[in-house]
């Protein structure tokens, strides 16, 4: 019985190529429709970005990274030659600031950078303010480099009196209040700044991405497919777009998503939204595997039909436990059994048990690797890069923790691409974003 169940499971979670292809198809043509028309399910926002760093930057800025798993602030120093030195320093946001009022978010914020100049010594005044690049890492419509209103939260977040908002301007606004002398000149996504911060090292770098916390991907797209741009004032030809494809499916059109998936998603704060991003990043693996467990354990299949109650918290098997389920290759599986009856405190474990929780997290973990490899095809297909090859730059706490995540990757975009994907080179990208937006 519990064989065939676990067969069901696997049935379920797997996706062939065909599938995969299916996929790529659909997102190639979001991808174009979010390109002609503004308000699309798969954003294409223009970044308002058209220069390529050359690497002979020089300058010193200050930037700021919101959205992903801590607040960070930096100063960055170009010194040219694409050489980078920053100095960081990384601020907790609660829940209440997540959750609560837009106003206090951002207040707290103003008041990290606040600190961040003291801290530091940095030398500026109300007559010498500062230049801050804004990493926003949620979807915006941009009309500017230093503009553009959050079109909705994710990953959590849900401050209100934000949306339909100039980012930018609440956060000059609490700047401002809090006599910061510090002036907002640009705002980026995160994958628009590891794009750039790549392309400062690396020439050939076509696409920038985040597998962490959330997930998206920003690249340089030709002007002239830009159609629903209407006039920018540059002779540029390339600008670089935020794909924003964690939206990607919200229809629920072609994703095989699994009851679990679907489970997931009505609980969740943002039910119909993010639904690529839900069977992908860091913050939803864990409780897809947690719905898959708990499943079983209701068929009693599993833990002898117990539970815990850590085990019934939302969001209490986390991500990362599935990193250490996935790397413990000791014979009893001892560290699965810690986290499940030491972290989780379930009753006591069999090896079966503990087989079959590593069988879902892999299960769980190598589907999020196929479906992250269908959406850099697509990109890597639509700008037409198959033959001559091109680099990713890659950050966040999936790419850098989850084992095996980028070989996956890498197999299935061999499967898709044949030899071809030798040329494809998918490198590490870290705490790229604060660097891409002082360029
Ligand atoms: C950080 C970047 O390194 O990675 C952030 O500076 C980005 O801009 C983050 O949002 C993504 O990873 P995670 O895992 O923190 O969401
Ligand atoms: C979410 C956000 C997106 C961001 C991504 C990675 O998908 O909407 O803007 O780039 O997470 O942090």
């Amino acid at each position: 019985l519990q064989k065939s169940a676990i067969n069901e499971i696997t049935k379920e979670f797997e996706i062939n190529n065909k599938k995969l292809n299916e996929i790529i198809e659909h997102f190639r043509n979001e991808m174009n429709k979010g390109l002609t028309k503004h308000g699309q399910t798969v954003a294409m926002v223009p970044s308002y970005v058209t220069g390529v760093p050359t690497g002979k930057e020089v300058g010193t800025f200050l930037a700021l990274d919101l959205g992903g798993t801590n607040l960070r602030v930096c100063q960055i120093n170009l010194e040219g030659g694409g050489k980078i030195s920053v100095k960081q320093q990384k601020y907790k946001i609660s829940d209440s600031h997540k959750t609560g009022e837009a106003r206090h978010l951002f207040d707290f914020i103003a008041e990290c950078v606040d600190k961040f100049l003291v801290e530091f010594n940095i030398d500026c005044n109300s007559t010498r303010r500062l230049n801050l690049g804004f990493t926003f890492s949620f979807p915006v419509e941009q009309t500017a480099i230093d503009k553009g209103t959050l079109i909705s939260w994710t990953k959590g977040f849900s401050a209100s009196g934000a949306a339909g908002k100039d980012v930018v301007f609440l956060l000059q606004e609490s700047l401002n209040r809090k006599e910061v002398p510090v002036k907002v000149s640009a705002l980026v996504n995160d994958t628009v700044g590891t794009l750039l911060a790549h392309a400062y090292k690396y020439p050939n770098t076509l696409l920038g991405v985040i597998f962490g916390t959330g997930t998206n991907g920003a690249y340089f797209e030709k002007i002239s497919n830009i159609k629903k741009l209407q006039s920018i004032s540059s002779n540029a030809d390339h600008m670089i777009i935020n794909v924003e494809w964690g939206a990607f499916d919200n229809e629920k059109k072609v994703l095989p998503l699994t009851m679990f998936d679907n489970k997931l998603d009505r609980n969740s704060i943002n039910p119909r939204l993010q639904i690529f991003e839900k069977t992908i990043s860091g913050m939803y693996l864990g409780e897809i595997t947690r719905n898959v467990l708990l499943n079983l354990i209701d068929r009693s299949l599993l833990f002898n039909g117990y539970s815990s109650k850590d085990l019934n918290d939302h969001y209490s098997f986390e991500t990362e436990y599935m990193s250490s389920i996935e790397k413990d290759d000791t014979s009893t599986l001892e560290t699965v059994k810690q986290i499940l009856e030491e972290s989780l405190n379930l009753p006591s474990t069999t090896l079966t048990d503990r087989q079959i929780v590593k069988r879902i997290c892999q299960l769980v973990g190598f589907r999020a690797a196929r479906l992250s490899s269908a959406a850099l095809s697509a990109i890597i297909s639509h700008c037409n890069v198959i033959e001559s090859g091109c680099n990713i730059g890659i950050d966040g706490s999936l790419f850098l923790f989850y084992p095996g995540f980028k070989e996956r990757i890498m197999n299935s975009l061999k499967e898709l691409f044949g030899p071809n994907a030798d040329k494809i080179e998918l490198g590490l990208a870290l705490d790229g974003s604060g660097v891409g937006a002082g360029n």
